[in-house]
């Protein structure tokens, strides 16, 4: 089954209010009619209320970096699923490797972002993936379980027909060491049996993306694999030449 391909961009904690409107502009501009690829730009949350009016209309998709594990109330920080929805993001990272590893979010939180995502239509881009020294131990395959495993128990399988996948390897983001085509196929092949095992519809439509340094000149050949539906990209999202080249590959 042909799925459609999409490649996001994840500007992180970047650049500044008046850099964050160029880029979105110049990204705006360089799209081709017709893009066969649909496309996404996660910009700093403070940046979106602008972000948002500037891609009304257009064929770009706003998303968040994260996304809050509650509706409202007494939660210092947060953001969620319902302002996001009103300030026109459809997409909203959650469990990135950074927010795992920096600020400490655990398979249940990341789950429960998750499923307010989904319970307020917004697309969560779910992030899976092991660590170098993970992989090194054989464990890449056990992780994604305990990773996947935690949202598919909250939400079931039948969730993942609003949501996206990416498969990011910690060693390959920011690091310039992308996982080889071998690599990612691996796991993407694995992510996908494993929710064919639970519902064989969902696997054959769900969308898994593959993050961690794609470039212009890497990602033909990633976006190449039959398991490999787009990318979430970091850094080359940074320079709209460069997205923008790598939409194009998808
Ligand atoms: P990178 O980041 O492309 O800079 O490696 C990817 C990501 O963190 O989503």
């Amino acid at each position: 089954m042909a799925r459609r391909p999409l490649v996001v961009g994840n500007w992180k904690m970047n650049g500044t209010r008046t850099s964050s409107q160029k880029l979105l502009a110049d990204i705006l501009a360089g799209l081709p009619d017709g893009c066969a690829t649909d496309i996404g730009v996660c910009p700093p949350a403070i940046f979106i209320p602008e972000a948002s009016a500037a891609v009304t209309g257009k064929l770009i998709r706003l998303g968040a970096q994260n996304v809050a594990d509650q509706d409202q109330g007494a939660f210092t920080g947060e953001i969620s699923a319902s302002m996001l929805r009103e300030f026109g993001c459809s997409l909203a990272i959650v469990g990135h490797s950074e927010r795992r590893a920096i600020y400490g979010e655990t398979d249940a939180l990341v789950a429960a972002r998750y499923a307010k995502a989904i319970a307020h239509g917004v697309t969560p881009i779910l992030c899976v993936g092991e660590t170098l020294e993970e992989r090194e131990a054989n464990a890449t395959f056990a992780v994604i379980d305990r990773q996947l495993g935690a949202v598919l128990d909250l939400c079931g399988v039948e969730s993942l027909q609003d949501a996206v996948i990416a498969y990011e390897p910690v060693w390959a983001i920011g690091t310039g060491r992308t996982a080889s085509k071998e690599q990612a196929q691996e796991v993407h092949a694995y992510i996908r049996a494993q929710i064919a095992a639970r519902n064989a519809d969902v696997a054959a439509k769900v969308q898994i993306l593959y993050g961690g340094s794609v470039k212009p000149d890497n990602a033909a050949e990633l976006f190449g694999q039959p398991d490999v539906d787009g990318g979430l990209i970091g850094g080359a999202s940074l320079d709209a030449q460069s997205f923008l080249a790598i939409c194009l590959a998808a």
